[in-house]
């Protein structure tokens, strides 16, 4: 038992010598043991120190106790046996006084008389242990019934079904928060002020070197007019914002630099510039693109897996 209390001193002095070093030494990211070796050092030699001490503490007690005239060593060792005996007294007392059962030898008095083919029985006691368990679960019965029968207390399924109804409205209320959540397909077109003008920050922060900072085209296309490549649309230009174009075109992906949310706002705002007249566009590429959701006219109309496209005549054939 000594020993274990050592051993236990020595790791948790170990454990404080590490704590402070580490909570003491601002090495950021790394641990400090990393940024200065050295103090792996100290730390030996804090070891070292403690079992110096543990082990000087056990030998100077024994030399103590043999330095003790004998009676005084009689009275020590009487000491610690009574105190040995003391131990988990209080728990032994309580642990018989639950059973209560009577020794083997006084069985002579409980008895009983009857003799059934040989076997008798004892009159035990009822364990106090099992007395009190049943006289709780008595009171609990009528806690019980008061709650649920007469005061129509929540049942289990009443509350787990309350449960889910505000965990729901938790989730509600946080979708609606938290816009980085949106992705191609559940991005809505944004026409609010503060995304829009956010969207032409990030469209001129990453966008117009290619683009131009009025959309007309350079590198890439124009994106103010109603031709698209890539498809039209909130959704396409979100998709083709956060997953680039076509493999080598120049269009990388863009999702590792923007959040969601702003990807959003720059697609809203790339197409609340469609219609505008750039100061030298670039000619139409792709194909001009009809809202799929739009009432349709045009006999022109092909309908494809992706949606409404109308397949615009390449203008050489036609002269
Ligand atoms: C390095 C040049 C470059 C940069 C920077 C760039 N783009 Fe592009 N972008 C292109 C090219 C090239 C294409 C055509 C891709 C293709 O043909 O597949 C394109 C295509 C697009 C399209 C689809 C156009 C269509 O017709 O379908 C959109 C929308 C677009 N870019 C938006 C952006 C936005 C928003 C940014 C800034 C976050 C951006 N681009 C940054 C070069 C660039």
């Amino acid at each position: 038992m000594k020993r274990l209390f050592s051993v236990l001193r020595i790791l948790g002095l170990t454990g404080l010598a590490v704590f402070l070093a580490e909570a003491t030494l601002d090495t950021g990211e790394s641990s400090a043991f990393e940024s200065y070796p050295i103090l792996w050092l100290i730390l030996a030699v804090v070891v070292i120190i403690a079992i110096a001490i543990e082990v000087s503490i056990a030998s100077l007690e024994k030399v103590l106790y043999n330095s003790l005239k004998p009676d005084a060593k009689l009275k020590y060792d009487e000491a610690i046996a009574k105190k040995q005996a003391e131990k988990y007294s209080w728990w032994k007392k309580t642990y018989k006084k639950l059973l209560d059962k009577k020794p083997l030898e006084k069985e002579e008095e409980i008895i009983l008389d009857h003799n059934y083919d040989g076997i008798r029985e004892l009159d035990n006691n009822l364990p106090p242990w099992w007395l009190y368990g049943f006289y709780a679960s008595i009171i609990f019965a009528f806690v019980y019934l008061a709650k649920y029968h007469i005061f129509d207390g929540a049942t289990q399924k009443e509350e787990y079904l309350q449960e889910v109804a505000e965990a729901k409205a938790a989730v509600e209320e946080y979708k609606k928060n938290a816009k980085g959540l949106v992705d191609a397909n559940t991005v809505e077109l944004l026409t609010a002020d503060e995304d829009i003008s956010a969207g032409k920050n990030t469209f001129e922060a990453n966008c117009i070197a290619c683009h131009k900072v009025d959309a007309g085209g350079g590198i890439g296309p124009n994106l103010t007019d109603d031709y698209w490549i890539l498809g039209g649309g909130i959704k396409n230009v979100f998709h083709t914002i956060s997953e680039g174009g076509r493999p080598g075109k120049g269009m990388v992906s863009w999702k590792t630099e923007l959040k969601p949310d702003q990807i959003a706002q720059v697609a809203s705002y790339v197409l609340s510039l469609q219609g505008t007249t750039p100061a030298d566009p670039k000619e139409p590429q792709g194909e001009l693109w009809v809202d799929p959701d739009a009432p349709v006219e045009s006999t022109e109309v092909e309908k494809t897996e992706e949606g409404v496209k109308v397949i615009i005549e390449d203008s050489q054939t036609e002269k």
